[in-house]
């Protein structure tokens, strides 16, 4: 009867799943809705900064190239840039026949005649060596045979086909030399090598100033890269690779910094400001800029240094611009605000009282010894006496700490030594450690 009554009531039977099967597939839907949202952006802003840095940054390049060969055709025009060119021109002109003759030489003589005697010399060298080792090794009747040997191979002919005459024009002939002639034939030919090297330097040095002369006038004319340049930096951002921007550092600290997944610009070589990528109010605009001070990148190589070890942050986050920056609860680095940007400095440069491109650094350092701060707060780089003090007294407190343990030390043995019941091996231990 129980059970009948049970049946009854069975929910499967007499009531409806479909409230809850509605509120379970509109969870479902809910969280698959927020792992897409989380997939796509949430987690994820880099993918929109990256899309948009891809598509503002061109525009910046086309403008920087129409700058730039707009620049190297009025180069054309310049008075001062086309005289260097043409002085270049003919210094390299007056130089151009004798430079070729002399090439010629190396090429057609001297080269082939250095490799021809070296060949030979290298046989008999090889020979007269190892007779050498075995004389010095060898005794008695041996003895005068390898010496006899050694004589017969220095005095032997070696006959050289298709030698390059040394004044010659390349022709060639046969030449016969003895081991100590073909020794000086070499040594002479290497010298005059070295001879035509010397004069062939001097010969190019006026049309090599003037060349870097040039070079330094474009230079100090051109207003930022060459279209050669723009036209790389185009091709890269054409084929930009989407993703984590990533530098590892795995000694010694295991550095890992991903900044550079949304800071895209800040080691691009030329100068990029907020205006030009979008106007100083656009967030993204401020990310896209280049490095403010490129020269502290070149003495710290990002690849080397990264960038948390000046600037705090969280180097390893992607996932929102406060958590990179490391400015969540319970990160213990977070990023310097712009005001104390040279904070992270102090950490590898402390003791240097004075440190280029820090200013505000040096004014600060420059106040806390003015005011005498580092009479109370050592520093390190600041009044080492107290420093070399301090190291001292820690030495002498050791010393009386040592002093202090061995006499309860010894008070303790005497005890023992004192107690009848005391073992043989504890008395004589005590005693030991008394005396
Ligand atoms: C998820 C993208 C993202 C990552 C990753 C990121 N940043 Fe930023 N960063 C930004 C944005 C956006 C701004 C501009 C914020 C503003 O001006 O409101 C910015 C601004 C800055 C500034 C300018 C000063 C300031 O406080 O606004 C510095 C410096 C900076 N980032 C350094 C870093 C460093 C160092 C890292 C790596 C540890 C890093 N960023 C990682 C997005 C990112
Ligand atoms: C040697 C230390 C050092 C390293 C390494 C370094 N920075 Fe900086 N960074 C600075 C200093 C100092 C400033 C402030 C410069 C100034 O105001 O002239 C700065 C400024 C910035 C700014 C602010 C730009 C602006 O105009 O608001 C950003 C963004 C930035 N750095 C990002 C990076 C990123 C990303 C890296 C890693 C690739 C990096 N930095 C590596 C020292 C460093
Ligand atoms: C992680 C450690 C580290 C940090 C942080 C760091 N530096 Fe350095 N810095 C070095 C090292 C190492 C060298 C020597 C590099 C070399 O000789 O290749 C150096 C060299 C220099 C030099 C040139 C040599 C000298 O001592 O005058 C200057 C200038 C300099 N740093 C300025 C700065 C400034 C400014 C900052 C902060 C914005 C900074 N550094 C942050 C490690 C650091
Ligand atoms: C006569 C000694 C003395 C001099 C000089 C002195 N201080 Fe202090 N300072 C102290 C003492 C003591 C404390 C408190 C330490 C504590 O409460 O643990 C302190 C605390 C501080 C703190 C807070 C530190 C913290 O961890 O909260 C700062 C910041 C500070 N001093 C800065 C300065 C500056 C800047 C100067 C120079 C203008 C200076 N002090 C000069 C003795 C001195």
């Amino acid at each position: 009867m129980a059970e009948q009554k049970d049946l009854q009531r069975d929910p499967i039977v007499h009531g409806s799943l479909a409230p809850h099967i509605f509120i379970a597939a509109l969870l479902l839907a809910g969280t698959v809705a927020w792992a897409f949202y989380d997939e796509m952006w949430g987690k994820r802003p880099w993918t929109t900064y990256q899309a948009e840095f891809v598509e503002r940054y061109p525009d910046l390049l086309a403008e920087k190239a129409k700058q730039a060969a707009a620049y190297e055709q009025g180069l054309a025009d310049d008075p001062d840039i086309e005289k260097i060119r043409a002085q270049q021109a003919e210094a390299e002109a007056a130089a151009k026949d004798e430079i070729a003759a002399i090439d010629r030489r190396i090429n057609e003589v001297i080269n082939p005649r250095v490799t021809k005697l070296t060949h030979a010399m290298t046989g008999v060298r090889s020979m007269v060596t190892a007779l050498v080792y075995q004389l010095e090794h060898a005794e008695g009747a041996e003895k005068e045979r390898i010496e006899n040997e050694l004589e017969r191979v220095k005095q032997e002919d070696n006959v050289i086909e298709g030698v390059p005459t040394i004044d010659g024009d390349g022709t060639t002939t046969t030449e016969t030399y003895k081991y100590e002639a073909l020794s000086a034939a070499l040594e002479h030919a290497k010298a005059i090598k070295a001879q035509l090297f010397t004069e062939r330097a001097k010969l190019d040095a006026p049309a090599r100033a003037l060349t870097k002369k040039l070079e330094q006038a474009m230079n100090r004319k051109r207003p930022g890269l060459s279209s050669q340049q723009v036209r790389g930096l185009i091709s890269k951002v054409r084929n930009f690779d989407k993703g984590i921007k990533q530098i590892h550092v795995p000694d010694p600290i295991g550095l890992v910094d991903r900044c550079e997944t949304c800071h895209l610009g800040i080691r691009e070589p030329l100068k990029i400001t907020a205006e030009d990528m979008g106007g100083k109010d656009d967030k993204l605009a401020r990310t896209f800029v280049s490095h403010p001070t490129p020269e502290l990148l070149t003495i710290h190589d990002p690849e080397k240094f990264g960038c948390t070890p000046c600037h705090g942050g969280n180097g390893a986050a992607t996932v929102s611009v406060k958590e990179a920056h490391g400015k969540m609860k319970h990160w213990l680095w977070p990023m310097y605000e712009e005001d104390n940007f040279e904070s992270g400095c102090l950490q590898c440069h402390e003791g240097s009282l004075v440190l280029d491109h820090a200013e505000k650094l040096n004014a600060g350092k420059e106040l806390f010894r003015y005011r005498g701060c580092w009479g109370c707060h050592p520093r390190e780089g600041f009044d080492t006496e107290r420093a070399q003090q301090r190291l001292a007294e820690q030495a002498v407190r050791t010393v009386e700490d040592e002093i202090t343990n061995t006499k309860l030390e010894i008070e303790r043995q005497k005890k023992i030594a004192d107690d009848p019941k005391a073992t043989e091996a504890e008395f004589t231990r005590a005693l030991k450690i008394m005396r």
